[in-house]
């Protein structure tokens, strides 16, 4: 054969590979999960989540100085407890881990640690959703009030980055109003701007301890249908002052993902979610898959999508293992 054209020319070994490749992810541009909960010497292995712990804030601090070693420095924080109400209380007040864990983190690591904590309030109130219920309703602006309080409470304890992940209307014009006005102009807002109703949300609720107890979160989070609606999201939390807008979930997302890296201005971040993360480790554990190989091919391909900022809990496991691309 003449062929005029072969592109496998430049497949053909390693180095030609590389230096063709045209997207990579960057360690730099990923952020580890942690779950935080009550009391001390507290550290439980997550069901459903393996290698990923519910730790009380002093052993927190403990993982984190580890972590730090390998070369983690940009974290979210999620709280877990027992202490739920009607008015999730807890979000907002001095017993929440989160609020304590940021402040321990911040005045421990200071600079040298990125600090982001989920706002929201499913882990804080009785019923397991992401907002008050009055009257059998999820009541938005009640909600808003509410999330507003416990983005305020973070970001006076020092929290770098306040991740809004609730999916009630206007809620990050609030956070940023709220701000502005107490001079807490520093504090990043990371908003889950495109967050999709998602079963792969499941392993978390178990983690979290937030498993909505009756109804689902259809009524707040977007339908996977859509794709067009997630451009109204996009506008929304930009025009309210959104530092930066996510997509959630992310492998089953990456068209989405591909919208708002061309319509927006902001780094687009994505989640990449537990049950991404349980897909990939129960996989792996069966002998089915590579592990390493499998979790650079998914975050290479959120990065090709178009997101420059990737939420995931295998960050630890890449240090640790030392994976890279093949
Ligand atoms: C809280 C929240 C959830 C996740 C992040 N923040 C759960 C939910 O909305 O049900 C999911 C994260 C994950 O699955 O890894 N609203
Ligand atoms: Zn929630």
């Amino acid at each position: 054969m003449r062929l005029n054209d072969r592109p496998r020319r430049l497949r053909r070994n390693r180095l030609i590979r590389e230096l063709v490749s045209e997207h990579g992810f960057d360690i730099k541009h990923l952020i580890q999960p942690y779950f935080v909960t009550d009391g001390s010497g507290v550290r439980e292995e997550i069901k459903g989540l393996s290698g990923i712990y519910r730790e009380s804030v002093d052993q927190l601090t403990r993982t984190l100085a580890e972590d730090r070693a390998l070369g983690i420095d940009k974290v979210m924080l999620f709280g877990v407890t027992e202490r739920k109400d009607t008015e999730a209380a807890t979000s907002r007040d001095e017993k929440n881990p989160v609020v304590r864990a940021v402040g321990e983190l911040k005045q421990k690591f200071g600079e040298d640690l990125f600090v982001c904590a989920d706002v929201c309030l499913c882990a804080y109130t009785d019923t397991g959703h992401c907002g008050v219920t009055v009257d059998g309703e999820i009541d938005n602006d009640r909600s808003v009030e509410a999330l507003t309080d416990m983005a305020l409470a973070l970001s006076r304890a020092g929290c770098d980055c306040v991740a809004p992940s609730d999916m009630m209307d206007g809620r990050i014009g609030s956070i940023r109003k709220a701000l502005e006005t107490e001079g807490l102009v520093n504090t990043v807002i990371m908003a889950y701007t495109a967050k999709y109703a998602s079963t792969y949300y499941g392993p978390f609720r178990e983690a979290a301890k937030s498993a909505p107890g009756k109804g689902d979160r259809k009524g707040y989070q977007m339908d996977y249908r859509n794709r067009t609606e997630a451009l109204r999201e996009l506008r929304l939390d930009e025009e309210e002052g959104a530092d930066i807008v996510m997509v959630k979930p992310a492998l089953a997302y990456l068209d989405v993902i591909a919208d708002f890296k061309r319509r927006s201005r902001l780094p687009v971040a994505a989640y990449n979610v537990s049950g991404e993360y349980a897909a990939v480790k129960l996989s792996a554990q069966a002998g089915l898959v590579d592990e390493g190989a499998m979790v650079f091919e998914n975050l290479t391909a959120i990065t090709r999508a178009g997101a420059s900022i990737i939420l995931t809990y295998h960050l630890r496991d890449i240090l640790k293992n030392e994976w890279h691309y093949a």
